[in-house]
């Protein structure tokens, strides 16, 4: 549902000037201040915008807002100025009425900004497509252009326009922009040559020398440095916030876009240029022989480029500034120039030229913008123009715009008037003359033609004779003096002869806006703005087109001797046009009111804003609009907005909206004299009574707002506690369920246990029962059984013998055995002595039997296997059994011994040659010979020797040559010592006495230990003439080396050597020996 708003909503201070209760100027200001303040910068009377310059960017202008005022009623939405160019818009578009928007204020004011601000929105809402936008994109990028040529900087304003423009922006029947046309008032052409302290000349000129390419310039011969032109002021050529450079660019782009050829923008610069060259010639005086003075041009140089640039004869120019010519009828004259008249002509070249310019690009412009259609056009004028001037000198300038706003301010109030008897004419309500200042008489003294001062200051131009501004000021002297709005010391009037704030070369006027005194001085010249042909003609003759084309009035051809218009004259009928173009319109306006003079944001100075309130008249506004009623709305969305205020209306009113007003209007007891009921309005006379309306309005708003807020809350409650109730159902329910479910869920389990129990009982019962009688069956089974048996026993016993049961179980035992038998048979294990394996036993009671018979059969093939042996091959094995006997679980090195057959003859004694004489020295058979290691006393080392062992001696012998080194009878032998580890050191221990015990005992070494040792004892065992040798086996025992006892030591250690074992003798009782450890 569309919002429906009213400008009443929210305001700040109120933003209708005509609402504002007491009217006076203290109220009227301190309303705008207090909207001001809140950077509410728009206000209205009635239908007219007042804008003050809020100096800083707002974010007012967005696309947003453009959306939200669009197609919105004038009132609905705060004051805006797009409220205002959309109520335009809609008015030309849909009511097919022509529109102006004018817009008036102080230089600074805001003018070019709003009148921007209207294009880019109209151009915003009106139709898109490739066409229209193409031409609301010129129409929009005339506006840089005409900047950059006619707006400078100023004390006032930094880009203020020097010329009053006016643009009419055409539209075809669906509102969409076809083109348009743009008039232009009045440029300052005075700026080109001099400039007020803190001022500048056109844009342009900087953007030139700052913008453009190195290139460009050198083209056009101009300097980039500001100080080189005498036109040039330099105390502001720079302006903060002015990027001369960037506008260049801009202005460029924009000619482009609105279709200025590359050859025209050229010429543009050109002349432009010329200007500035124009300005450093310099003149001095050369005395001529007639006494006369002349002026020279003093450096030709500046000349010289501006020619060449303009493509004119340099000597042409030259004489043009020279000499004058004077033609009357058929009369040429020619009269020197002096250098005072040089220099005025050449200001006056320049002037003209730069105008002249501006005036040829606002026509090339309107040519590049015209509407290509000769249908029928909808047009909206743009009037920016300048506002009223009140300076302290103020002259011939300051006295056009003046008048200019004299006009404007006539038909502003002429056609507010008459809108507003329009309206009550069209409302059919009676219509009371109001009463108002109508400055229709003061632009009868500016206009008349024949005693308005403009006539007077043309005639006095076109006079002959010595024409000066003191001559013009006499005139009005006599022809206005009684004028009660002009005022004059001279005037016959003799109230001013005293007045001293009036000097002698002044009048006044009483403009509608205050009284301005304007200075004489230079009133004439400026009005007759001359131009010499001289310089036309020089003008005319350059090559360049565009010059050409803007001195016409230079070709020989078309000599013209009647003098030009003066500009006063002109400036009239431009404003006569214009006046009679926007009477065809409806006009919307909007007053510009500068807040301060700093051009600084959130300054309000409150004696220049009431300055300007007093002469744009805004006061005499508002009384006029409130003259007859001041407010008027229609019936609709009046008794839409004030319908709650009466139990009739509210909140439907079910009839024509008129009558629902009568009703209210009547039920709220308003007064009959504060209202008149129009045709489609109602008319409020008073703003008291709107007020009175509001306040009701507000009250009754508030207290809906409570109701509404009642009911809501009453709503909201209710729906709480009946969401609460429900979910208490649901709650309740589910817990009930809940509850019950747990309490069946016990009964259900205390039942099953209950039932379980009945069930074991009754189980257990009938298992007993069963169990009874199953053992009474058992029991009658037995019975009957042993019965029976009884009574077979009794009929077979004759037929068995006494000892058949023992045969029985003899026979059992019999079957028994054999079947154990024949099994073991099947499974005898093989005849190996090493074979561990025997069949399990199959019966518990012959366990006995069974270890025997394993006993038994094991003995058996041992003696199986001994009786294959040879005599030879049992000797061995006796001598394997007595080395086990020895030595098993006594001597390390005895497990590495069990597999080595025990040779006896390891060195071939009888076969090597070598030991062919030991052997013959050797009488009985050697049972052993070897070599082995005989261990120095000294140092524990060994020396190799042949070791032979016969039944009756051993002997040692050298091992290469085979000589007896000692021979031992076995009965000299008394023990033999070896140790308990790996190693195969032996001692052989001679007893005492003996004839072999002189040199002591031997200790040696030999890997066959185990096999001497064994050997030795069995010579023992098996001779009966020799006791059996002592083996002892310990780790230390003592031997005897001659007459010392040494005690030979086996320990367990890594010796040096590898896995060797070492011998060493520590001292003279110690020999220690280092077995590695296993
Ligand atoms: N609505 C606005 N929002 C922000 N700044 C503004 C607005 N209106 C004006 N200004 C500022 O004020 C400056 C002067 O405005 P503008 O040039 O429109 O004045 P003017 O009335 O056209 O003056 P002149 O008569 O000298 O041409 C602008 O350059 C801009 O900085
Ligand atoms: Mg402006």
């Amino acid at each position: 549902m569309e919002v429906k708003t009213s400008l009443l909503d929210n305001m700040i201070g109120v933003g209708d000037m005509v609402l504002i209760e007491p009217l006076s100027e203290d109220t009227f200001i301190e309303n705008l201040r207090k909207r001001f303040d809140h950077n509410e910068i728009y206000t209205y009377i009635g239908s007219v915008v007042i804008s003050m310059n809020p100096y800083k960017s707002l974010p007012i202008y967005t696309a947003e807002k453009v959306e939200e005022y669009r197609n919105r009623n004038f009132y609905e939405l705060s004051p805006h100025i797009y409220a205002l160019a959309d109520e335009a818009y809609r008015s030309l578009r849909d009511q097919d009425k022509d529109q102006c928007i004018l817009i008036t204020g102080e230089s600074g004011a805001g003018k070019t900004e709003a009148s921007k601000f209207v294009m880019s929105y109209v151009a915003a809402v009106c139709g898109k497509g490739q066409e229209v936008n193409k031409v609301k994109e010129q129409l929009l990028q005339s506006n840089p252009v005409l900047e950059a040529f006619g707006n400078a900087k100023t004390v006032r304003n930094d880009n203020s326009s020097r010329f009053g423009k006016y643009m009419d922006i055409e539209f075809d029947f669906k509102g969409d922009p076809l083109g348009g046309v743009i008039s232009n008032y009045l440029l300052e052409k005075s700026r080109v040559v001099k400039q007020p302290r803190g001022e500048r000349n056109f844009h342009i000129f900087y953007q030139l020398l700052s913008g453009a390419s190195d290139d460009t310039l050198q083209k056009l011969k101009l300097d980039r440095d500001f100080s080189k032109y005498n036109y040039l002021s330099l105390d502001s050529a720079t302006v903060n916030g002015l990027d001369d450079a960037a506008s260049f660019r801009t202005v460029r782009n924009a000619m482009q876009i609105v279709g200025f050829m590359e050859d025209e923008v050229q010429s543009v610069l050109e002349l432009v240029a010329a200007v500035l060259k124009l300005g450093n010639l310099e003149f001095k005086p050369e005395s001529r022989c007639n006494g006369f003075d002349e002026s020279r041009i003093k450096d030709k140089n500046d000349l010289k480029e501006m020619c060449e640039l303009l493509g004119i004869e340099q000597s042409v120019l030259e004489r043009a500034f020279s000499y004058r010519t004077v033609e009357a009828k058929m009369e040429k004259v020619s009269t020197t120039l002096n250098v005072a008249q040089a220099y005025y002509a050449r200001d006056a070249l320049a002037k003209n030229l730069y105008s002249r310019l501006f005036s040829w690009l606002v026509n090339r412009i309107n040519e590049s913008i015209k509407a290509q259609t000769k249908s029928r056009k909808k047009v909206m004028g743009v009037l920016d123009i300048y506002g009223f001037e009140i300076f302290e000198d103020n002259s011939f300038e300051q006295f056009i715009i003046n008048y200019c706003n004299e006009k404007l301010q006539q038909i502003f109030i002429e056609l507010t008037l008459h809108e507003e008897q329009e309206e009550y004419i069209r409302e059919g309500i009676e219509w009371t003359n109001i009463e108002y200042f109508n400055n229709a008489i003061i632009c009868d003294l500016i206009e008349n033609n024949k005693n308005g001062i403009l006539a007077m200051l043309d005639e006095e131009c076109l006079r002959p004779g010595t024409v000066t501004d003191e001559t013009f000021l006499d005139k009005l002297n006599t022809v206005c003096a009684e004028h009660q709005h002009f005022e004059s010391r001279q005037s016959k009037n003799s109230k001013f002869l005293t007045d001293h704030s009036l000097p002698h070369n002044c009048f006044r006027i009483q403009h509608y806006a205050g009284k301005v005194l304007y200075r004489v001085e230079g009133f004439v010249d400026k009005n007759n703005d001359l131009l010499y042909r001289d310089l036309s003609q020089a003008m005319y003759k350059a090559n360049q087109s565009l010059i050409k084309i803007l001195f016409p009035e230079g070709n020989p051809a078309k000599v013209n001797l009647k003098r030009p218009p003066t500009a006063g004259f002109q400036f009239r009928a431009s404003v006569g046009t214009l006046m009679k173009n926007l009477l065809t319109k409806n006009p919307n306006y909007i007053r510009c009111i500068k807040p301060n003079d700093k051009k600084a944001a959130h300054i309000f100075t409150d004696s220049l804003v009431c300055h300007q309130v007093r002469y744009l008249g805004l006061m005499e506004n508002v009384r006029v609009r409130r003259a007859g009623y001041a407010f008027r709305q229609a019936y609709e969305p009046c008794l839409e907005r004030y319908k709650m205020l009466c139990k009739q209306t509210w909140p439907h009113w079910k009839g024509p909206a008129r009558e629902g007003v009568e009703v209210l209007l009547k039920n709220l007891q308003v007064p009959a004299e504060e209202f008149a009921y129009g045709r489609s309005k109602i008319f409020i006379r008073n703003p008291r009574t709107l007020f009175f309306l509001e306040e009701k309005r507000r009250q009754c708003l508030e207290d809906l707002a409570t109701l509404i807020q009642k009911i809501y809350r009453g709503w909201k409650s209710r729906t709480h506690f009946l969401l609460l109730k429900k979910s208490q159902v649901v709650v309740a329910a589910w817990y009930r369920r809940f509850a019950q479910q747990k309490k069946y869920q016990n009964i259900r389990s205390s039942a099953l246990v209950v039932q379980s129990f009945i069930r074991g009982w009754k189980a257990r019962k009938l298992l007993r029962e069963l169990k009874h009688k199953k053992r009474c069956e058992e029991a009658v089974t037995t019975i009957s059984a042993y019965w029976h048996g009884t009574q077979v026993r009794r009929d077979y016993r004759k037929f068995f013998r006494a000892n058949a049961g023992k045969k029985i179980y003899d026979f059992t035992i019999q079957r028994i055995m054999q079947k154990y038998f024949m099994g073991l048979k099947k499974t005898m294990p093989s005849m190996s002595p090493v074979d561990k394996s025997w069949p399990a036993r199959p019966y518990g009671f012959l366990d006995g039997t069974h270890q025997e018979l394993r006993r038994v059969f094991h003995l058996w093939r041992c003696k199986k296997y001994r009786s294959q042996f040879t005599e030879e091959k049992k000797a061995t094995y006796e001598e394997k059994l007595a080395a086990s006997e020895l030595f098993k679980d006594k001597k390390a090195l005895y497990p590495s011994s069990v597999g080595q057959p025990f040779k006896g003859d390891y060195v071939e004694i009888t076969k090597n040659p070598k030991y062919q004489k030991l052997n013959s020295l050797v009488e009985d058979k050697v049972l052993l010979a070897d070599v082995v290691s005989k261990i120095n006393r000294a140092n524990g080392k060994g020396a190799p020797r042949i070791f032979l062992l016969t039944k009756k001696s051993l002997v040692l012998a050298d091992q290469k040559t085979g000589q007896v080194k000692a021979s031992v009878p076995l009965l000299d032998l008394s023990s033999v010592s070896v140790s308990t580890q790996s190693d195969g050191f032996f001692a052989l221990k001679l007893k005492e006495g003996s004839t072999s015990a002189a040199k002591g005992d031997f200790l040696l070494s030999s890997d066959r230990l185990i096999e001497i040792i064994t050997k030795l004892h069995r010579i023992g065992a098996t001779s009966a003439d020799r006791n059996q040798i002592n083996i002892d086996i310990s780790d230390e025992f003592l031997v005897q080396f001659k007459q010392d006892k040494v005690c030979v030591k086996f320990i367990q250690g890594t010796p040096k050597n590898g896995n060797g074992v070492a011998c060493k003798r520590k001292n003279n009782r110690l020999l220690e020996v280092s077995v590695p450890s296993p």
